[in-house]
């Protein structure tokens, strides 16, 4: 199975770039699935049902979460109809959507799973826990596996991909909005990638405008975070090919499309 993953979509300029790039991406790679983050989507923090529904006319399959999920209170007029979008599984019992969700293809079927870490992060339900009841549960219906990890710090990461290794076919981070240089195959077959990176304005500080990223860091003091309209964008994710019979991944590779990295750049 051949599958894309788009990293945390930024505002508006993001969401741009998905409408602009996402079609040639499909060209070039030829996913079967196509994944993305979107709790950035609406002006940095959570998600809209027009923006959810404009991701999927778009061509994604599913809409990943993370600690932005309730951030925009129409989340929850539309979250329970929602089949295509996941929050992560490890919000406390009683949350409203699902961490999991399956996505047919052919006679295949793909399992998605989205956790939230919790170092530097709210205190949420054990994130490995969680996993092992759900892969757990997946494992019943297909060897495909897919999770994002919604984290801040890299050890928990590196961790996760490491207790799942041989699990499941791919754990790809996201959160730092940051993409990392260290994508590989784990030894018993897992896909992993720290950080996919985000989707958005490329000349500012991780989505938000950066003069008041600047300025926090002078003074201190409160600062009213933005995220801008207009400039230049970047898109950032990444590809992987899973053996369909077993679920290892083939293959990962880092794909980011930028001004200093057109479209092109990674083939
Ligand atoms: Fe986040």
């Amino acid at each position: 199975m051949r599958l894309l993953f788009i990293g945390d979509v930024v505002g508006s300029m993001g969401r741009e770039m998905v409408h602009d790039q996402l079609h040639k991406l499909k060209q070039q790679y030829k996913p079967q699935v196509t994944i993305l983050n979107g709790e950035n989507a609406a002006a940095g923090r959570g998600i809209t049902e027009k923006i959810y529904k404009g991701f999927l006319q778009d061509g994604v399959d599913i809409v990943t979460m993370g600690n932005h999920t309730w951030d925009n209170r129409e989340i929850f007029e539309f979250i329970d109809e929602a089949k295509k979008m996941i929050r992560p599984a490890n919000y406390p019992e009683g949350t409203p959507g699902n961490g999991i969700a399956y996505i047919k293809v052919n006679q295949l079927e793909l399992a998605v799973i989205n956790l939230i870490g919790r170092v530097f992060m709210s205190d949420v339900d054990d994130p490995f826990r969680k996993a092992d009841e759900l892969v757990e549960e997946a494992s019943q219906r297909t060897p495909l596996i897919f999770v994002d990890f919604h984290a801040e710090t890299t050890s928990e990461k590196q961790a996760m991909g490491w207790y799942l290794d041989g699990r499941v076919s791919a754990v790809v981070g996201t959160h730092t909005h940051v993409q990392t240089n260290d994508a590989r195959i784990l030894p018993a077959g897992t896909a992993y990638l720290t950080d996919v990176g985000m989707t958005g304005p490329y000349d500012e500080i991780l989505g938000m405008r950066r003069e008041a990223v600047i300025n926090r860091f002078l003074t201190q003091m409160p600062t009213r975070f933005e995220v801008p309209k207009e400039g230049r964008k970047l898109l950032s994710g990444c590809f992987i090919e899973i053996d369909d019979t077993t679920g290892a991944a083939k293959r990962i590779e880092n794909i980011v499309i930028n001004d200093d990295r057109p479209f092109g750049n990674n083939f």
